[in-house]
């Protein structure tokens, strides 16, 4: 019995893919181990989207160079694996099997490869057809289930590796999507979180040729699933219709993640983005019109080659005007093949720093108004689990919240159940309340 181990970087694509991996290994006979000290396989499911999740994995192998004569054997799978391909081979000879995220289907075939001895083996194609969907799939989370709908992306934002790492958009018919989120439903699961890249660029390949909208209405309608999310959207396939789906379908989660990256049009022109800033506004008018109250996240990238104080001020200023409910912010960070890189007027670390720290101040700030509107509110909660330090219930709401809450009488297990909370109190992160059902 071969025991493998497996660590996971980056995005929930890739947190995905590791549970379709590992339910292919278990399938294959082999056992999985809590630590790296215990496997013989040790799998690093790898991000590249900026250079210090890169460097990541790079560390970890090093930390296990001579782990390598006690029989240990290294894979890299995902991102960093499909950008660097051979090149892991020289980085770090200990490694032996390469393996980019289109290749997983071949799996099965490459570990037979290297039990027969080859000590240099990779599935680098990115020219498959299909996505790597797998009955096997062995899920973390008891509640929530992942469904990749789209993968890849067929954008080409300046600054961006994944279109080289994760190949060309490749979308699932819609029958299988349906079947597998029936599947789900039938197996407990009562959320649904559809994952893509681009999740709303996602166009049905067969004759029955549903949008996303419909495929994201029709999935909250499956009986059993009680909450549908879905990430990321991309602002130019960001259509009213999906807006529309939401108001009249409760299952679906009022919460949409709408990267922007820059509040300035200049800056989005110069990160190929394909809208302006208010082309982008638009879509949030219509989010701001909805009946439900939907909830907004974003992503920012600072320090842009040539992005100016003033731009930087339009990015502050657009925060305020659209009141997020939450933010991931980040530098810029130059990735290897992508066009940003050759552009001049790089912004220096320290100065990309400081714009980092103020716009995150500025977020917080937002953060706190935003919540404290809730207290008072009763907000229906999925239960994620129990905090013991504190003493409280962790929650979710449909807006992406989390609150914790106390719950008198004892610690009867509510985990995976939808209860009814009174939101107490707001802080910028998250609300506390008390369990009313
Ligand atoms: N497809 C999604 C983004 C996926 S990558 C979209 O287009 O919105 C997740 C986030 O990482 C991006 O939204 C961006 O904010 C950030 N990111 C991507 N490349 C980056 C880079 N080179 N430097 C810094 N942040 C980056
Ligand atoms: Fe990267 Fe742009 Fe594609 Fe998003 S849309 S994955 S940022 S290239
Ligand atoms: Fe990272 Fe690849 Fe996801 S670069 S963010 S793991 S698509």
């Amino acid at each position: 019995m071969k025991t493998f181990y497996i660590e996971t970087f980056g995005c929930q694509m890739n947190a995905h893919d590791s549970e379709k991996v590992v339910g292919t290994l278990l399938n294959q006979g082999y056992t999985q181990v809590a630590t790296p000290e215990e496997a013989e396989l040790v799998f690093y499911n790898t991000c590249s989207i900026r250079d210090k999740a890169e460097q990541k994995v790079f560390s970890r192998l090093q930390q296990f160079k001579k782990e390598n004569g006690k029989g240990k054997t290294f894979a890299v799978l995902g991102c960093v694996a499909q950008q660097e391909g051979e090149r892991i081979f020289e980085k770090a000879p200990h490694v032996s099997l390469v393996c980019g995220s289109a290749s997983y289907t071949k799996l099965p075939q490459l570990l037979v490869q290297l039990e027969t001895g080859n000590r240099r083996v990779t599935g680098l194609s990115l020219d498959t057809e299909d996505t790597f969907e797998t009955p096997l799939t062995r899920r973390d989370n008891p509640h929530r289930a992942y469904i990749t709908i789209i993968e890849g992306c067929d954008k080409s934002c300046a600054y961006c590796v994944v279109p080289f790492t994760r190949g060309p958009e490749r979308s699932r018919t819609s029958a299988s999507v349906m079947q597998e989120a029936a599947e789900i439903a039938r197996a407990g699961y009562t959320e649904i979180q559809l994952l893509g890249q681009n999740v709303n660029s996602y166009r049905d390949p067969s004759p029955a040729a549903w949008d996303f909208a419909t495929l994201l209405d029709r999935v909250g309608r499956v009986p059993g699933i009680r909450r549908v999310r879905f990430t990321t959207s991309h602002p130019r396939d960001f259509v009213r219709e999906i807006v529309d789906a939401i108001d009249a379908n409760p299952a679906l989660c009022n919460h949409v993640h709408l990267p922007v990256q820059s509040g300035s049009s200049r800056v989005l022109a110069g990160m190929q983005r394909l809208y302006t800033r208010e082309q982008y506004l638009s879509r949030i008018e219509w989010m701001k019109a909805a009946r439900r109250p939907i909830a907004i996240s974003t992503d920012i990238i600072v320090g842009f080659p040539g992005e100016t104080e003033a731009d930087f001020e339009q990015t502050l200023a657009l925060l305020d005007g659209v009141g997020y409910d939450s933010v991931f912010s980040f530098k810029y960070s130059r990735r290897p093949n992508t066009p940003a890189l050759e552009l001049g007027d790089q912004i220096l670390e320290e100065e990309k720093g400081r714009r980092l720290t103020i716009l995150q101040e500025r977020q917080r700030q937002i953060q706190i108004r935003q919540n404290a509107a809730y207290v008072g509110r009763l907000e229906e909660c999925l239960v994620e689990g129990f905090n013991r330090a504190t003493g409280q219930w962790i929650g979710r709401t449909s807006q992406n919240k989390t609150l914790n809450f106390l719950r008198a009488g004892g610690e009867s297990d509510l985990e995976g159940r939808y209860v009814e909370v009174r939101v107490t109190r707001a802080g910028p992160n998250s609300l506390a309340g008390e369990y009313v059902n």
